[in-house]
């Protein structure tokens, strides 16, 4: 509605209506754009109006309309429609009556202490949430005359509550003076906060509406929790309580989108016809938003019904009111346990300076803590996940049975000696190094047997996400000779401080690969934790050719964590690895393969590299 100049476009449209088909006198439509030149808020939308106005007369071309009900609704259409503003309304009522509304102020005190008991309620909640219903802002002069009354009754009580339920739903009356008084209390003193500025076309004024610095009794301060509820019908003060509290992220809004009220609207008498215009004759600008509460309403940050407010905004601060101990747990579980110190420090501040205004759920609370870490830290290994069922701090690996044995083996290993005696080795999860030893002898005779005579090993890991990193050594072991012991990789545990050295096994069961034959190990962008750590050792120590997509990134462990004692859990790595080549940190990102192929081609390349490296051997014999 505001903004735009009385276009060209919009011009031909009043054209229509008001002379395409009236039979309206010429001079009552001069006082009608009259009114709305002294009146309508939005005076930048009526530049030109008056020139086309009388422009459409003098060109006369009128069609006859002689109901007048009828004349007023065409005119409502075509004024509403030349200014994009439903508020606009053209009525034939020749037995108006105005009605004054009473004036609060003049009221004896006795009468007015009545009406603010009538139309205040306190009360004390569970949990020590307060819950303040108002359903009439009054206004400065009033609220001034009562201050005492209401500081006895209202602001000190309130003030000893420890989140507060502020209830807006039927409050649908009220004085826009009266805003800067409700918002001071929630605000500190200093600074004064600028809250709207209204601008009152008939007085061509404008108002700057500020916080006081000081009020009648104790403040609530901007620190407690605060929540507006609104229904449909709150309107006009409320609803500018309700927009500047959401604006200034001092409350959150609970409820329905509120009526979308005016600050001030005008009935005038056009001339001394039985016709009236009614117009929006005020107009409040937010300085935060640079737009307004009126027509559109306050949509709530949770939209609700509003019978249901109540119930809602009690959850939401017990939600809320858990947020700070989250924080706080999380700060300490990052400290204690995260892999990369030197990070931790980061993470701290960016946490403690992190907003969590909006956050109105524990699903919001995880999902923000999860941006705000990966945003710093760039680990996507670093995660808060929320689950109702609570995650098995410390899983034990299952020690199969007997008859388990031979199952696992045939689900979790595949294996086939392709053309040319190359091996080809694939297992989708990484065991536990207890499963190993339980399956190790019928693991030697059902799958290594068949594979360890081959000239060329492929090791398929491209669906392998992972599992238990202790079993890698062993693993390891079989692709080198028993002397000397290798330096796999050495790891760094936080929650312990200590520093492994992970070697070679010096025993093992059946007969080993040995350090000579060529070895290709495929990887995918799915090849995660354990599977990568193998990956990434063996190409450390140049024992494999890794042909594929870069892995997952990440590797190695992460320890699951409950913050306080929420459905929220963090994932942190509490492990660092360090080469046993370069005594460096192994990167978080994936293993990069030596030769980049997709997933899918990444078995056909492999044997394409072998079979040309074959050939070369065989020329050279
Ligand atoms: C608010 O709490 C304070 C101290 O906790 C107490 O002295 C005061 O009387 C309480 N005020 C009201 C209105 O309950
Ligand atoms: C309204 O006031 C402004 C200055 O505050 C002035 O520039 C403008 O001409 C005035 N408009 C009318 C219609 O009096």
């Amino acid at each position: 509605m505001a903004g735009g100049r009385f276009s060209p476009a919009l011009l031909v449209l009043l054209y229509h209506v008001l002379f395409g088909s009236s039979s309206f006198q010429p001079a009552l439509v001069l006082d009608m754009a009259k009114i709305l030149l002294n009146n309508y808020c939005f005076p930048e939308n009526l530049v030109g109006m008056q020139e086309a106005i009388q422009q459409a007369i003098n060109s006369g071309e009128i069609l006859k309309i002689y109901d007048r009900k009828t004349l007023a609704s065409v005119l409502t259409v075509g004024v509403q429609g030349a200014l994009n503003d439903p508020r606009l309304t053209v009525s034939f009522e020749p037995n108006f009556v105005p009605v004054m509304p009473p004036a609060l102020p003049s009221l004896p005190t006795e009468q007015l202490i009545r009406l603010v008991r009538n139309s205040v309620k306190l009360e004390v909640l569970k949990n020590n949430v307060g819950y303040l219903r108002i359903d009439q802002i009054i206004g400065e002069e009033t609220a001034t005359k009562l201050g005492p009354l209401l500081r006895d009754n209202v602001w000190n009580k309130v003030a000893n509550t420890s989140s507060l339920i502020f209830d807006l739903r039927y409050s649908t009356a009220g004085e826009l003076s009266g805003v800067p008084f409700i918002i001071s209390y929630f605000s500190d003193p200093e600074p004064l906060i600028h809250i709207d500025t209204v601008f009152d076309r008939p007085s061509n004024t404008t108002k700057e509406l500020w916080t006081m610095s000081s009020i009648m009794g104790e403040r609530y301060g901007k620190q407690k929790d605060l929540i507006v509820l609104t229904s449909k019908r709150t309107m006009g003060a409320a609803e500018a309580v309700a927009y500047t509290l959401k604006h200034l992220k001092r409350a959150n809004i609970v409820g329905e989108r509120s009526a979308g009220g005016s600050v001030k609207v005008e009935k005038i008498r056009i001339g001394d016809s039985g016709f009236y215009i009614t117009i929006p004759v005020a107009r409040s600008v937010n300085p935060i938003t640079g737009q307004s509460w009126e027509v559109s309403g306050v949509s709530p940050s949770v939209n609700i019904n509003a019978k249901e407010a109540v119930a809602n905004a009690q959850n939401l601060l017990a939600v809320r009111s858990a947020i700070p101990r989250a924080i706080q747990s999380v700060s300490d579980i990052i400290r204690q346990y995260y892999s990369f110190t030197d990070r931790v420090p980061a993470f701290l501040q960016h946490l403690e300076s992190t907003d969590f205004f909006s956050v109105i759920s524990e699903e919001d609370l995880a999902n923000k803590l999860n941006n705000e870490l990966q945003s710093v830290s760039e680990d996507p290994r670093l995660m808060i996940k929320l689950t109702q069922d609570h995650p098995s701090l410390h899983d034990m690996p299952k020690i199969p049975t007997a008859q388990e044995v031979g199952y696992i083996i045939d689900t979790l290993f595949k294996i086939e000696v392709m053309p040319g005696n190359v091996g080809y080795l694939r297992f989708d999860m990484m065991a536990d190094i207890e499963v190993m030893r339980a399956i190790g002898p019928q693991l030697i005779k059902l799958v290594w047997s068949k594979l360890v005579n081959t000239d060329t090993m492929i090791i398929d890991m491209r669906y392998n996400t992972g599992g238990y990193s202790t079993a890698i050594p062993l693993l390891c072991t079989y692709f080198f000779d028993a002397e000397p012991l290798r330096h796999l990789y050495t790891v760094f545990d936080r929650s312990t401080t200590t520093m492994t050295e992970v070697m070679t096994l010096p025993q093992i069961q059946g007969q080993r690969y040995g350090s000579t034959k060529d070895i290709y190990i495929l990887t995918s962008q799915m090849t995660g934790s354990a599977a990568e750590v193998f990956t990434r050792a063996m190409k450390d120590l140049n024992r494999a050719k890794v042909i594929g997509e870069p892995t997952i990134g990440g590797s190695l462990s992460s320890g699951t964590y409950q913050i306080g004692n929420s459905i929220l859990y963090a994932s942190i790595p509490n492990q660092v690895v360090l080469s046993a080549v370069t005594g460096k940190v192994w990167s978080v990102s994936g293993v990069e393969p030596h030769v980049a192929a997709q997933a899918n081609d990444a078995l056909s390349v492999a044997q394409r590299i072998i079979a040309s490296r074959l050939l070369k051997q065989d020329k050279g014999k």
